[in-house]
């Protein structure tokens, strides 16, 4: 009896920690905020610099955008951490920024649009 408490508990913890890792369907939801300034698609770019590719990508690194100076100098790396960071509170990651986005409310939309982009990244 003992023992099957145990692993209930444990495959409770389990689906806990899967809850963390954002919905990808949710996050497709999350990213029409994103939309109507950035593309996913190679050399896509709009009012904002295309997406494609860009988890672990370098910041600023577009070499067909005009990037705000501060971004241009930022010295970033999008990794999952400084992606959240920024999406959360894109003025407290680049203070000077030129994307006129407020940020995101719930840490839920952060990683589900993460989740979203990850599933979308094309390798070779
Ligand atoms: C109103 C237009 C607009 C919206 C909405 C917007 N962005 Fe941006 N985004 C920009 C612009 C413009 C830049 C370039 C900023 C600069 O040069 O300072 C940018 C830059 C970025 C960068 C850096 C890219 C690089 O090449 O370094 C990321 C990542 C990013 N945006 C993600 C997002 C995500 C994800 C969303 C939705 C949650 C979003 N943005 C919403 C306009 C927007």
């Amino acid at each position: 009896m003992k023992k099957i408490a145990l692993m209930a508990a444990a495959l409770a913890a389990l689906s806990t920690a899967a809850m963390a890792e954002g919905d990808i369907k949710a996050g497709k939801k999350v990213f029409k905020k994103c939309k109507a300034c950035h593309s996913l698609k190679p050399a896509d770019n709009k009012v904002g610099p295309t997406l494609y590719n860009i988890i672990d990508a370098a910041s600023g690194a577009n070499p067909d955008f005009r990037y705000s100076k501060a971004m241009a100098e930022a010295g970033l790396t999008w990794d999952v951490e400084t992606l959240s960071a920024f999406l959360t509170k894109p003025k407290d990651v680049v203070p000077r920024t030129s994307m006129a986005f407020s940020g995101l409310k719930k840490p839920e939309q952060v990683d589900d649009l993460i989740a979203y982009l990850q599933s979308e990244m094309e390798t070779e």
